[in-house]
């Protein structure tokens, strides 16, 4: 008689109907069987995966729940097979009408390859999400983002987000080369002005994010908040500048080691100095967007750092699909 939103839940869940039958039964000689029957996939359907730069992923995903409550600054944690890692990626996009989420991953190391085989029609072991806390969204003035890596697809709802409201808006895209930029022609849209700033000069200035953040401040642009998603390196370096350039407001999002993404593993732990006292956060539940001046980065280096060795291990056991394509001649150097 037990009814969950007009619904005996027995009919709903197998195991538990199992459950229940073995209670009925309890006092009785013969037992039900009792094997647990895996749950046939059918949610977190995969729309599309394509790799739109080298080793860089568009993966569109069937979330509807998601994408309804899904805000700029969030994220949701992915399992490919129940077997896989928890993955924690950023969302970049979302479509409330159609139900779906868009992520942009990068090639990092052996899960995120795992999900490059993704094909359209493939389902999902899990997504939860979405996660993290929204970032504050209002008319600041002039607002500088800038991305590199993965950092390009986790800024874009953010600059999305600003732009709507009224903000003046100011993107560095920084990549190693020309051919790892993704997105240009969105960010084209809803920039002011777009900065590309590349380790060999192959496309805008030759450099990394502190030659694009000179080049701004050469331009005269006050700016009234920074925003930078990218690798550790790349956010600790702009947020000295900053820091150093009239201390302006600079929020940073943290890709630290995540595991529960609900604050119960301690993973995810990182320090905060504020006015000269250390606070214990963790990026899961009270970020992952934090105030860059407040980050005590040589920690969060060596702990993203612990488990590097066998990261690089598993990985090197399995093919780079950029090596292949470049021996296959499918690409140029
Ligand atoms: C809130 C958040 C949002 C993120 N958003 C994106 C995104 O939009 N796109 C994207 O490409 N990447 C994103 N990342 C990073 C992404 O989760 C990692 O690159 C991925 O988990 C690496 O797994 P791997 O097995 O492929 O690589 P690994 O070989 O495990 O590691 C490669 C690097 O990733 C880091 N890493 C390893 N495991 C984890 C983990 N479980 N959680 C976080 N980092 C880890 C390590 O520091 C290591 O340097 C995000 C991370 C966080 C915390
Ligand atoms: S991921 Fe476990 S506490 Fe944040």
């Amino acid at each position: 008689s037990f009814k969950y939103r007009g619904e005996p839940i027995s009919n709903q869940v197998e195991d538990l109907k199992n459950l229940i039958e073995y209670r009925k039964s309890k006092t009785s000689e013969e037992k039900p069987n009792l094997e647990i029957k895996r749950l046939k996939k059918t949610r977190f359907k995969v729309i599309s995966n394509n790799e739109i730069a080298i080793n860089f992923f568009q993966l569109v995903i069937e979330a509807p729940l998601i994408a309804r409550k899904a805000k700029p600054g969030n994220f949701i944690i992915l399992m490919k097979e129940e077997i896989s890692e928890r993955i924690p990626l950023t969302i970049s996009d979302w479509n409330t009408v159609k139900g779906t989420i868009t992520l942009y991953f990068q090639e990092a190391g052996y899960s995120t390859m795992e999900l490059t085989d993704l094909n359209t029609g493939d389902y999902l072991y899990s997504v939860v999400g979405p996660l993290g806390n929204d970032i504050e969204i209002k008319n600041f003035g002039t607002v500088l983002l800038a991305g590199g890596c993965y950092g390009n697809g986790a800024i874009y709802p953010i600059a999305k987000a600003l732009k709507s409201v009224g903000n003046k808006v100011i993107v560095i895209l920084e990549a190693r080369n020309e051919n790892l930029f993704y997105l240009e022609e969105e960010f084209e849209e809803i920039s002011d002005l777009i900065v590309y700033c590349t380790s060999d000069g192959s496309k805008g200035l030759k450099g990394k994010i502190l030659t694009a953040l000179e080049h701004i401040t050469s331009q005269g642009i006050n700016l009234d908040r920074a925003y930078f998603i990218g690798c550790t390196y790349m956010m600790r370096d702009a947020s000295d500048y900053t820091k150093e350039s009239g201390n302006i407001p600079t929020f940073v999002s943290l890709n630290t080691i995540m595991i529960d993404g609900t604050g119960m593993c301690g993973c995810c732990r990182l320090t905060l100095i504020q006015d000269g006292k250390e606070i214990t956060k963790f990026a899961c539940i009270d970020g992952p967007i934090f105030n860059g001046h407040q980050i005590k980065w040589d920690e969060l280096f060596s702990r993203n750092e612990r488990f590097e060795e066998p990261e690089i291990s598993i990985y090197q056991t399995h093919s780079c699909k950029a090596i292949e394509k470049f021996n296959a001649g499918d690409i140029d150097e």
